[in-house]
């Protein structure tokens, strides 16, 4: 999101070598045995090269399965709040109570290869399973707890193992899901705060006789682990933790999340139900998200995304170098919904067509773009641009903004057709026919014959002298920012700007100095004071709440454009008295 983007190709080049192999598409994965290892042999094999096929693959599936799908949200003839995987705390659930819900666990209608060839025809390259949720429930054959599908349901299958096998066999990679903290069954695990009989012994007991022992048995009893996806750190103490953080040593080459505890920050970042404004460089993170409102299966939760927005979000996560893991939600008959199994199918053709500029690709070089979104497959003499077009423009004229390389050929993905590219100033124009091939996203594929070259274009005043800044090409300057939640809004991108020491900037070109009025467009239930300053010119404005949270323009003040050149507006909330409300963007007056 930062509009002063280097001229320099090198940084690409820096970012499109430190991705990773390519051409793995189609072809089923070579995956890495199981075999036990040392912890230095694990530390030999380093992070790059670990890290290379989850790049490489962008998307993947998450499942959240449990007992938790027989009562799928209503307990005692009502429907609990929250997801449905939090029934037992929500509805305050004795454990023997809730325990009940295992003997009526019978998916009769589960078929791991079924469910694995779902995945992997939307597209997904690998599925993160709930081998034990904060319900103490495992879905596996524990040899721990005989709190387990195979010793404590009718159904008596190890899921766990079936979908491993079915995952090795279609060149799926596998990884598990485990609550290492919270466990509302066992008397040392967290969590539980409404079970008057739970005779407490320590979380380190805990950890030592449940926790430690079943990571061990997934990390050596289900074959190839990519990997162990951690969930709600709590504090423990560092024997504990360093005992769970061990194990993974078991499968060299696994991959770890970020939610083991503190001091643990595994190989990626998290973030849940969220696309991050923008991806920090170098970073690796995943977003995490359900298909609709619950992780786990919710009978009364009809709020499925649609398939443009899940699309959108896969290409939108993907031009910020981030991984998309797209929750669903199997019943307690062990199938998806049809709402589930559609949305599937169309990311999956979207994919077969498109899936060249979602895999393996990195970041986008280039500031917001207005029309879409962009992948790249750079290399050090050229490569490749994917333009992701979300708006296909009215007089087919396709503009983006600042680059100065040499195209080569560009092609629609979808038909293979021509697009002829032609540079005028800093920008190159595509000229596009007919109607959009993709309602959803039409990609561009765009070869360079030279190294990448971006020109820095900053926005400049009108020919009346005003400007209008969005968010979405702001320049953040915290993790805060960083991290808040773009949304679109029509066609305006809007940010959750929830934090008061998060200030956001702007650099832009004065070509008009005068006397401007500031004006700050705003929706959402907050407000506070913000600090509006160009140079030595500055005003505080207040953004009053507003109840419904309607979309509203609020005069923040006067200020003085001296010289001509570069300037930068910069916007400072005050501390006292803020909540957070959604900032779309700042204009400047005559
Ligand atoms: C949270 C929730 C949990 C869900 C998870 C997915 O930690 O507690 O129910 O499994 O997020 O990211």
């Amino acid at each position: 999101m930062k509009n002063t983007i280097p001229v320099l190709s090198a940084l690409f080049f820096s970012l499109g070598a430190s991705s990773v192999a390519q051409g793995a598409e189609g072809k089923p994965d070579v995956l890495v045995p199981y075999r036990s290892s040392t912890a230095s042999e694990q530390a030999r094999v380093s992070t790059e090269s670990r890290m290379a096929w989850w790049h490489e693959a962008k998307f993947g599936m998450f499942v959240h399965w449990g007992i938790y799908s027989v009562p799928a949200g209503e307990y005692n003839g009502k429907t609990q709040p929250n997801s449905a995987e939090w029934i037992m705390n929500r509805g305050r659930i004795p454990i023997a109570e809730y325990g009940k819900f295992a003997a009526q666990f019978n998916p009769t209608q589960f078929n791991a290869e079924e469910f694995v060839l779902r995945a992997k025809s939307a597209g997904m390259k690998y599925i993160v399973i709930t081998a034990k949720h904060h319900d103490g429930f495992s879905m596996f054959g524990s040899k721990a707890s005989s709190y387990n599908v195979v010793d404590a349901t009718p159904f008596k299958r190890d899921v766990m193992k079936e979908l491993s096998n079915a995952c090795q066999k279609h060149g799926m990679r596998f990884g598990f899901y485990y609550s290492q903290a919270q466990d509302w069954h066992h008397p040392g695990g967290m969590g539980n705060t409404w079970d008057k009989d739970l005779k407490r012994v320590s979380t380190d007991e805990y950890i030592r006789e449940k926790a430690i022992p079943e990571v061990k048995q997934l990390l050596t009893g289900y074959g190839p682990i990519g990997i162990f996806w951690w969930d709600t750190p709590r504090k423990m103490s560092k024997e504990s933790m360093d005992g769970l953080s061990s194990l993974t040593a078991l499968q060299p080459g696994i991959i770890t999340n970020d939610r083991l505890g503190e001091g643990y920050p595994g190989d990626h970042q998290t973030f849940e139900r969220k696309i991050p404004v923008e991806g920090a460089a170098g970073q690796n993170w995943e977003v995490c998200m359900p298909i609709s409102g619950s992780w786990g299966f919710k009978s009364s939760d009809t709020s499925f995304l649609t398939p443009t927005t899940l699309i959108r979000n896969l290409v939108d996560i993907a031009s910020k170098g981030g991984n998309y893991l797209l929750n669903v939600s199997p019943t307690a008959q062990g199938t998806l919904l049809p709402a589930s199994i559609e949305r599937l199918k169309a990311i999956g053709e979207w994919m077969k067509v498109n899936g060249e500029a979602i895999y393996g690709t990195t970041a986008s070089p280039f500031p917001a773009l207005p029309w879409g979104r962009c992948t790249q497959k750079l290399t050090a003499s050229g490569g490749s641009l994917y333009l992701h077009v979300f708006d296909w423009p009215a007089d087919g004229k396709l503009t983006l903004p600042g680059l100065r390389s040499k195209v080569q050929s560009a092609r629609l993905l979808a038909s293979g057709q021509a697009v002829a590219a032609k540079s005028a100033g800093d920008s190159m124009v595509f000229s596009l026919e007919g109607k959009a091939p993709d309602a959803i996203a039409s990609v561009i594929e765009v070869k360079l014959s030279e190294p990448l070259q971006v020109a820095a274009l900053l926005p400049a005043q009108k020919a009346d002298g005003s400007i209008k800044l969005s968010v979405a090409i702001a320049d953040l300057h915290s993790e805060v920012a960083r991290h808040a939640t773009l949304k679109a809004a029509g066609d305006v991108w809007a940010a959750d700007w929830l934090h008061p020491d998060a200030p956001l900037s702007w650099q832009f070109k004065v070509t008009k100095p005068g006397t401007y009025t500031v004006r700050a467009v705003v929706s959402g239930a907050g407000g506070g004071k913000l600090k509006v300053a160009i140079g030595a010119s500055s005003a505080v404005g207040e953004i009053t709440r507003e109840e419904k949270g309607a979309k509203r323009t609020v005069v923040l003040g006067t200020l003085t454009l001296t010289g001509a050149g570069v300037q930068t507006l910069t916007l400072t909330p005050e501390n006292a008295g803020w909540t957070g409300f959604r900032l779309h963007h700042v204009e400047l007056l005559p």
